[in-house]
């Protein structure tokens, strides 16, 4: 569990328009990278480039290398569904399926890729998942009942549950905690500083606290101007960014002076 990623050289299209251009970086195992930046810089289209996500829009692309422990994941011959069984997401608005149990909730990935498991192996994995994502004590007695009968936070929780079931290596989150309430959004930071232990993990959040609370490593992205690409401007430890930056753009906007 948990890999190693290195992009290197990464440009991401939308058709003709260059969204993202030129991002290399390390993100290192059993660690919180955080992505910052202002909106449309390209923070959600990166990360989905991670998992391969990306390409299931028409006409997007990418170009240059991902590497996960050293194997491209866009190499001749690379099976996306596994690539995203290895690198699960958790999406801004919590999106359990709707005619589907907790319990069926939390099997859906394991179910999509065709692992057939006997009745007690799945009631384990629910458990262990559940437990993983800090929910089971408040959803055991009712694990038959639909996902949407949950609150917002423990509607997102089963969606980390559902992530983490499939046993992926890194674990990408884009502003988990961004429909959330305040407690909900603790426990969500609680999690992930748990989570850390075994995944490697990235978030994306409009939230700085946040960012400076849950992730060990900061990435700023920033963007010229309307239609021109978003660029990687400064990635280093967290406490730097938040105290030390090297670019002014950083400074400024962890600063709260623009974005
Ligand atoms: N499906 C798409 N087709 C074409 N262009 C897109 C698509 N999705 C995003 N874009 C464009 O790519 C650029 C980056 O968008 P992206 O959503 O990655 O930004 P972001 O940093 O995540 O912003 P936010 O903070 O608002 O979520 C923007 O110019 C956006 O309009
Ligand atoms: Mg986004």
């Amino acid at each position: 569990m948990s890999k190693r990623i290195e992009v290197n050289d990464l440009n991401v299209y939308y058709g003709d328009f260059l969204a993202v251009e030129g991002v290399s970086m390390n993100i290192e195992p059993r660690s919180v990278t955080a992505f910052i930046g202002p909106s449309g810089c390209g923070k959600s289209t990166f990360l989905r480039t991670l998992n391969r996500m990306h390409e299931v829009i028409p006409k997007a692309y990418v170009t240059g290398e991902v590497l996960l422990d050293g194997d491209n994941l866009y190499g001749p011959g690379v099976d996306p569904v596994l690539v995203r069984r290895q690198v699960g997401m958790v999406f801004q608005r919590p999106n359990p399926f709707p005619t589907m149990s907790i319990r069926e909730n939390v099997l859906a990935g394991v179910s999509l890729n065709n692992r057939r498991l006997s009745k007690s192996d799945a009631d384990d994995l629910v458990e262990r998942s559940l437990k993983g994502s800090n929910l089971w004590e408040e959803v055991k007695d009712r694990l038959d009942k639909p996902g949407s009968g949950l609150s917002g936070g423990q509607q997102q929780r089963l969606c980390i549950a559902r992530a983490i079931a499939v046993q992926p290596e890194v674990l990408l989150m884009d502003e988990p905690c961004s429909a959330l309430d305040p407690i909900s959004t603790l426990a969500i930071e609680d999690l992930i500083d748990e989570l850390k232990t075994e995944y490697t993990i990235v978030i994306v959040t409009h939230n700085m606290q946040q960012a400076s609370r849950v992730s060990d490593r900061t990435a700023f992205f920033n963007i010229a101007g309307t239609g021109k690409p978003g660029k990687l401007i400064e990635y280093d430890d967290t406490s730097t960014i938040f105290s030390t930056p090297t670019e002014k753009s950083t400074e400024d906007y962890v600063s709260g002076r623009f974005g």
